[in-house]
């Protein structure tokens, strides 16, 4: 059984009040309903010291950044790289989230160096794919997937890859209120558990997880959480509210 991960990322939102606010909110509710499963927070840059003290005092949850820089490090003005984020405690990290790839030209190549980055400080990865709307009309998002996957992760090793989370995400699911279907996420996730078992065989493809996001919400996540290869979901708007967030990794613990 693959445990379930339920990952909030805060994109660029909160004062830092309202953040300490949220992550105490959601540590208080993990007290109070206990939820089983693998909670992740991952809020903007400045806030990552204080969620990170939080989540050593309390143990609840993990935590991750929402990007990397590909470098070490160096003359690179606004630039946070996988050095300075594992000095600070953080465990997981967002890799080419659609509005990376969309607003700052995020190609598969750059990911990959990212990733493999990530990795050698042994911070997991949570590797985001998907398909913008006019993809999944003309019929094309398993190639565009499949794309995704092959030249982001096919170069990493067995070792490695065992240390990857992917995250699909359908672009036009993203803020929009339109979720995927469970059926329509399902048809995808085992899509891509099929690539990752024909490259790096079954057990790695047993036990790799892959998150749904997309308009996810304490609604809808239980019917989509029930799907076979549906392992938990990397949750936007929703997990700005402590209520619902931990309602859905409630739902993810059954
Ligand atoms: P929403 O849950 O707001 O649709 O965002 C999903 C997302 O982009 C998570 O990374």
């Amino acid at each position: 059984m693959r445990r379930k991960i339920v990952a909030g990322n805060w994109k660029m939102n909160l004062d830092f009040q309202e953040a300490q606010d949220l992550v105490e909110g959601i540590a208080n509710l993990c007290e109070e309903k206990q939820p089983d499963c693998d909670i992740i927070i991952c809020p903007p840059f400045p806030y990552l010291e204080m969620t990170s003290d939080m989540a050593d005092d309390t143990q609840y949850f993990y935590v991750g950044a929402q990007n990397v820089n590909d470098n070490d490090s160096g003359a690179y003005t606004g630039e946070v790289s996988a050095k300075m984020l594992d000095s600070l405690g953080t465990q997981f990290c967002i890799v080419g989230h659609s509005e990376r790839r969309k607003y700052y030209n995020e190609d598969n190549a750059l990911l990959a160096v990212k990733i493999k980055k990530l990795l050698e400080y042994q911070i997991v990865p949570i590797y985001c794919v998907g398909e913008v709307l006019e993809e999944r009309e003309a019929n094309t998002h398993f190639d565009v997937i499949k794309k995704q996957i092959e030249e982001a992760l096919f170069n990493l090793d067995v070792a490695d890859m065992e240390n990857v989370v992917i995250a699909y995400e359908p672009v036009w699911a993203i803020g929009t209120g339109k979720t995927a279907t469970p059926q329509q996420a399902e048809e995808v996730h085992k899509f891509i558990r099929t690539l990752i078992c024909e490259k790096f065989g079954e057990d790695i493809a047993n036990q790799i997880r892959i998150l749904y996001g997309g308009s996810c919400n304490a609604k809808n996540a239980s019917d989509l959480f029930a799907q076979e290869n549906i392992d938990g979901g990397l949750i936007g708007g929703a997990s700005l509210k402590a209520e619902d967030f931990i309602s859905i990794a409630v739902q993810a613990s059954k």
